[in-house]
């Protein structure tokens, strides 16, 4: 096989090019939305990283999920804001791996981490006793040492895979990303074993996670259920209700992609998948602080210290 000069090659992201008047509008929500995912996911994190009452595993896996959140949108909006704006929509090969294998990575963690917090949500309504022995902080830095070290190495392995494909004809995309599937397809190879392991990684690391998550929600429901006072059974669920949102936006949109018949993808298939690459991650910290008391607190004090420091 002949080995492909890496260099030599560059990729077309047509994205949305039929429409340029669109391209605009998107480049300006991008722009915000980006902004609003860079602002929104940091004041999380600073938040949780300053305030000891939070400093409870929950909020540790939140800190985790919007850091996610950071690098997976920095890996290919700016790029693509770039290209809504300029006529020549190309990328070097090696930035459409690098964006291809970031995503991926961060792809891949956000499914574990969304069941490591729902095993917490599990263990904190389930077994509130043994709660703070069993989600001790060893086990808590294991669990996202798991998530990110699974995500990385399956991102390592299907990038092997990908790279080693040669490349010779158009290099078009039909995407507003670097997309690992769509990269693999524009190989002029036998990409089986490509497409196979691909879809392995997708029942493992979709559905699994899915399953427990489920599972976990199944005895989370049950508990709930059985508590006797309206007020205890709103307080235990509303310390859920965050995580299931964001779950359902998640893994709703992802099962919609995967539900509809794969024909030539549409411009509204490329939106979806922009909603899903963009939106999602500005709500995750919206959804979360939003009706929590936790967060406001935190928020309240931060601000307050703030002033007071300014006075003097
Ligand atoms: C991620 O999780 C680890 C382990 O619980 C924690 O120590 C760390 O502070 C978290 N990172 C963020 C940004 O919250």
């Amino acid at each position: 096989m002949e080995r492909t000069n890496w260099t030599e090659i560059e990729f077309i992201l047509q994205g949305l090019s039929e429409y340029p008047r669109a391209e605009k509008f998107l480049f300006v929500m991008c722009l915000v939305i980006y902004l609003v995912i860079l602002l929104g996911n940091s004041t999380l994190i600073i938040l949780i990283l300053l305030d000891s009452r939070l400093h409870i595993p929950m909020y540790f896996f939140l800190g985790n999920l919007s850091f996610l959140d950071i690098c997976y949108t920095s890996a290919s909006l700016p790029a693509m804001l770039i290209h809504f704006l300029s006529k020549k929509k190309t990328i070097s090969f090696t930035r459409c791996v690098v964006q291809m294998s970031v995503t991926y990575t961060m792809g891949s963690t956000e499914c574990v981490l969304l069941a490591v917090m729902a095993y917490d949500r599990y263990g904190a309504i389930c077994n509130p006793l043994r709660y703070p022995i069993i989600m001790s902080k060893v086990l808590c830095i294991h669990m996202v040492v798991l998530s990110w070290g699974l995500g990385f190495l399956i991102s390592l392995a299907q990038t092997l895979l990908a790279i080693r494909l040669p490349f010779c004809g158009k290099n078009v995309f039909n995407h507003f990303v670097c997309e690992i599937l769509a990269f693999v397809k524009l190989a002029c190879a036998d990409i089986s074993l490509n497409e196979i392991t691909l879809m392995l990684d997708n029942v493992i690391f979709l559905f699994s996670p899915l399953l427990l998550i489920c599972i976990s929600y199944i005895f989370i429901l049950s508990t709930v259920l059985r508590i006797n006072s309206v007020e205890g059974r709103k307080k235990a669920f509303s310390t859920c209700s965050a995580h299931v949102t964001v779950v359902i936006m998640f893994y709703g949109t992802i099962l919609f992609m995967y539900m509809k018949p794969k024909s030539k993808a549409s411009a509204v298939d490329k939106l979806i998948a922009l909603f899903y690459g963009a939106v999602i991650p500005m709500l995750n910290p919206i959804i979360y602080s939003l009706r929590n008391t936790e967060v406001h607190g935190a928020m309240r004090k931060l601000i307050t210290r703030h002033r007071f420091w300014k006075k003097r």
